[in-house]
């Protein structure tokens, strides 16, 4: 059984392993692996590799290659990493790539590294101690911009994972033609519409859609009556041409999301990347939107409703969603986008002692 590993946004773990066991017929998260890596998730799977690009929650999938541990944070690093290299056995994942991308009889590679912990050598060091290690065992000649091979040696701590890619392009720019400033990683917007359990038919609603991001993933997931709006005409407008290049319906309106054209409890679910108060907004910006737009969302979700939120605002969304007494943060997620420490918050609606079915 094969042998892979998906990279996704930090803090997505639990969602991407549903997305694998849900979308991969036989395949299982291998528990032991994926615990020692945050946002990597080793999984074994026997079906066609093809299947696996398929995967929406994921930025890359590789053909896992192997583990090494030990490796030594000083000066004696990028040997051990050459010879780690020199000892691998790239054969499996090479047959996985090939019964995707067909075989190749003289490749040529690339090594790629991204590096975690405190070393004393950077990802150029290790890439080019990789790249000497697989050129002593294959003899392959290397070749960084039209490589058949992109060989990942990732080292973490004292940790280096070598994988294969598969992904021809990262899956985190599929999608849109056009981006705005705070473009959501579409894999982020992809999880946010798991989260808010897509039904056939539903009312859906994007109050700060932006360049459409999740307007997109979520037609993705099935049919829906889909409703977007913004309150400036550029993102708007991005929204409108990579909806219409992704052939999608949706109602796209110019609004203020602290005012919302739509009527009481009107809406099934409601999912949103909020300003975060850097490259959109600013935290005092934010101190007059979320508490009318935590009031709306309230008012527009129908008793049983779920809005899926994120923001970096961690702080005054939770204090503000508290307020409504309607309104319960059901489930979180940290998650780490660039650099930043945003969380994803899950949000149902009930009413007093009428809350929904199924929940206590
Ligand atoms: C973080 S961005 C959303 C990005 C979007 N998810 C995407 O992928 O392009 C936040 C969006 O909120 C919009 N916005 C800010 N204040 C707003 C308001 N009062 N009403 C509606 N939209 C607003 C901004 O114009 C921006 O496009």
């Amino acid at each position: 059984m094969a042998l892979y590993y998906a990279t996704a946004v930090g803090g997505l773990e639990r969602i991407v392993r549903c997305e694998i066991e849900e979308r991969l017929p036989g395949a299982f998260v291998d528990e032991t692996l994926s615990a020692a890596e945050w946002g990597r998730t080793f999984f074994r799977y026997e079906g066609p590799p093809t299947e696996v690009l398929t995967l929406r929650s994921v930025e890359n999938v590789f053909a896992a290659a192997g583990t090494f541990d030990g490796i030594p944070p000083g000066e004696t690093g990028p040997p051990a990493i050459c010879a780690c290299l020199a000892a691998c056995n790239l054969d499996e994942a090479i047959a996985v790539h090939a019964a995707i991308h067909g075989p190749r009889p003289e490749p040529s590679f690339r090594c790629t590294s991204k590096r975690v912990g405190v070393q004393s050598y950077g990802s150029l060091e290790i890439m080019a101690a990789a790249g000497a290690g697989v050129q002593h065992r294959y003899g392959w000649r290397v070749d960084l911009e039209g490589h058949d091979y992109d060989i990942h040696a990732d080292v973490e701590e004292e940790r280096l994972t070598v994988g294969l890619r598969l992904t021809p392009e990262t899956l985190r720019r599929r999608g849109r033609v056009v981006h705005v400033a705070a473009s959501l990683n579409p894999t982020l917007g992809h999880a946010m519409c798991v989260l808010s359990d897509p039904q056939p038919g539903e009312v859906f609603v994007d109050p700060t859609c932006g360049a459409g991001t999740v307007l997109l993933e979520r037609a993705e997931l099935g049919r829906a009556r889909l409703i977007g709006g913004d309150l400036f005409v550029r993102p708007l407008e991005a929204a409108r041409r990579n909806l219409a290049e992704n052939a999608v319906e949706a109602h796209l309106l110019r609004w203020d999301a602290r005012r919302l054209p739509l009527a009481a409890e009107s809406v099934d679910k409601l999912c949103a990347n909020l300003p975060w108060g850097r490259r959109a907004g600013s935290h005092l910006v934010n101190k007059h939107l979320y508490p009318p737009l935590v009031r709306e969302i309230g008012r527009i979700l129908r008793v049983g409703g779920l809005a899926v939120l994120l923001s970096l605002e961690k702080r005054m969304l939770t204090e503000r969603l508290s307020r409504h007494g309607w309104l319960r943060v059901t489930d979180s997620f940290a998650v780490s986008v660039g650099g930043l420490k945003p969380a994803l918050f899950v949000v149902r609606k009930w009413r007093g002692q009428e809350r929904p079915e199924g929940y206590e």
